[in-house]
């Protein structure tokens, strides 16, 4: 993925930020409750919340490690990481930070978990690879995609009826990703093995989301 991609990426979750947080209630806190229950991270536990945004998933995981736990919430939009930290103010546990998760440092994670971010890596599969290593052997890895077409029919339709209400020419489509190829329960499973997890498995989340799931090999 070039540049220029990953920084109109960058951009339109800047410029979403407000309305993310506010959406959460309808989409994204259901997903990310899903998530945390199959990641199920215990008292004192150490997480790593990649890509954040506002939290759906981070801020669960917060409360279910408690005050002797910690989850580090990494995600390269700012406004995100502001929205998160006044949501977050009352979870000293959970510590939001503004980076690229893709080159996070810290590691010996107990669970590291993703809610809809791996595909925006500019390589999924070396973006995912190192999230991997950044768990503890034996340490769980939880990540969520969406499932078949769901989403990107969804913006399709979207951009056709904002580009007829508003005279414009309809957008381009999304160029072909890694994440077509494995956007099925079989193939997603294949490859989060592929990746060097064991114990895999795929949770599907009603018609629209995929909950992959592994351990790192001990
Ligand atoms: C669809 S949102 C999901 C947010 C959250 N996990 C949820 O379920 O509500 C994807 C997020 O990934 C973030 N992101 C994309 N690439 C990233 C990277 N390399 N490092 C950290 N965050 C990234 C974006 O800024 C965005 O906030």
């Amino acid at each position: 993925m070039d540049e220029d991609r990953q920084s109109e990426i960058r951009g339109a979750f800047d410029a979403a930020a407000a309305d993310f947080a506010a959406l959460g209630r309808y989409l994204w806190e259901s997903i990310g409750a899903a998530a945390v229950a199959v990641a199920a991270p215990g008292p004192g536990e150490r997480v790593l919340a990649a890509c954040c945004g506002t939290g759906a998933s981070a801020m669960p995981s917060a409360r279910l490690v408690g005050h002797d736990g910690l989850v580090d919430a990494v995600d390269t939009s700012g406004p995100m990481i502001d929205q998160l930290r006044r949501l977050a103010a009352d979870l000293p546990q959970l510590r939001a930070h503004r980076a690229d998760v893709t080159t996070w440092a810290a590691k010996g994670y107990d669970v590291v978990q993703s809610a809809l971010g791996i595909f925006f890596f500019p390589d999924m599969t070396a973006g995912t690879d190192h999230l991997i290593s950044r768990a503890r052997p034996g340490g769980r890895a939880v990540f969520t995609i969406w499932r078949g077409e769901s989403m990107a029919a969804a913006g399709r339709h979207l951009g056709r009826a904002i580009a007829e209400a508003t005279n414009t020419p309809p957008p381009a489509p999304r160029p072909p990703h890694l994440v077509d190829q494995v956007n099925q329960a079989g193939s997603y499973a294949d490859w989060l093995t592929e990746r060097g997890l064991v114990d895999v498995d795929v949770t599907e989340l009603d018609a629209t989301t995929l909950i992959g799931s592994g351990r790192r090999a001990t």
